[in-house]
């Protein structure tokens, strides 16, 4: 049995930390003296003083104890989850796209925070936690050869609403915030997908003339997920993206 660690440093559940975006988060916490539980799926990293890594696969029965576990270990209050898991659709019509494709792109996109929520539920209601999950515009642009993910978005935002609602009463506050494109490696996939040879020029034609960074994406999650003047919302969609 692992002895829990009494460190009081304020603790947060990563989800989806091998990415991107949750590499972004998890830097901006640890950076200001966080304890992180992270996990990863396919990428795994080392645990150091600040970090647990622990394996997390939405479709793994497994991972929920897993996840569970690692959160155990640590005393510090649970401040935060952010619940960055997710996947992209292979960018095909509806006609052409195996049905295991929308099982796999639901899975990884909307399964991963309830297997989340079963893991953390008890620890996030004694210690008035919130949540943050990441969607995407994608969940309400509903645009042509993207089913997959756009059906996933849509149901993460359902689900975040439904959280926010049961879970008021134990002090629990879940958000999702909705990104438009944002400059990484998993766009640059995206792109490929559609057949977009020149990434710049296709960001140069998006609202602002660019795509969104990652640290201020990672700067909205964290601040709406610990920071004082947010501590009113609960249950709300926040959209990051612009209107031409
Ligand atoms: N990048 C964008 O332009 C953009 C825009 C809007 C919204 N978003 C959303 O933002 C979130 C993070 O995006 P990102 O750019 O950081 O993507 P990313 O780099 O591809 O990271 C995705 C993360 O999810 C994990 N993951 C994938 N499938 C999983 C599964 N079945 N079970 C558990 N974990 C799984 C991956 O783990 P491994 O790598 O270890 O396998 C990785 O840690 C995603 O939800 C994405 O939909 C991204």
């Amino acid at each position: 049995m692992t002895t829990p660690r009494s460190d009081r440093a304020p603790l947060a559940v990563v989800t989806g930390a091998s990415g991107a975006l949750g590499n972004a988060i998890h830097g901006r916490l640890t950076g200001n003296g966080w304890r992180v539980v992270a996990t990863y799926n396919t990428r795994p990293s080392l645990s150091d003083q600040r970090t647990t890594w622990v394996h997390f696969d939405s479709a793994d029965d497994t991972s929920t104890s897993a996840l569970r576990q690692a959160v155990d270990t640590h005393t510090g209050p649970l401040r935060a989850v952010f619940a960055c898991a997710g996947a992209p659709s292979g960018k095909r019509p509806v006609a052409e796209t195996p049905v295991s494709e929308f099982e796999s792109v639901h899975q990884a996109n909307v399964l991963s925070l309830v297997r989340t929520w079963h893991a953390l539920a008890d620890r996030a209601r004694r210690d008035g936690t919130s949540i943050v999950a990441v969607g995407s515009d994608a969940g309400r642009a509903a645009r042509p050869n993207n089913g997959p993910y756009t059906a996933a978005k849509a149901a993460l935002e359902s689900l975040v609403v439904t959280l926010a609602k049961e879970e008021e009463r134990h002090g629990v506050r879940v958000n999702l915030i909705a990104p438009s494109l944002i400059d990484s490696p998993l766009a640059r996939h995206v792109m490929a997908l559609k057949g977009v040879t020149d990434p710049e020029a296709y960001a140069a034609q998006l609202p602002w003339g660019r795509a969104l960074a990652l640290d201020e994406v990672a700067a909205v999650c964290v601040e709406l997920a610990t920071a004082a003047h947010w501590s009113y919302a609960s249950g709300q969609v926040y959209p990051l993206q612009a209107v031409r």
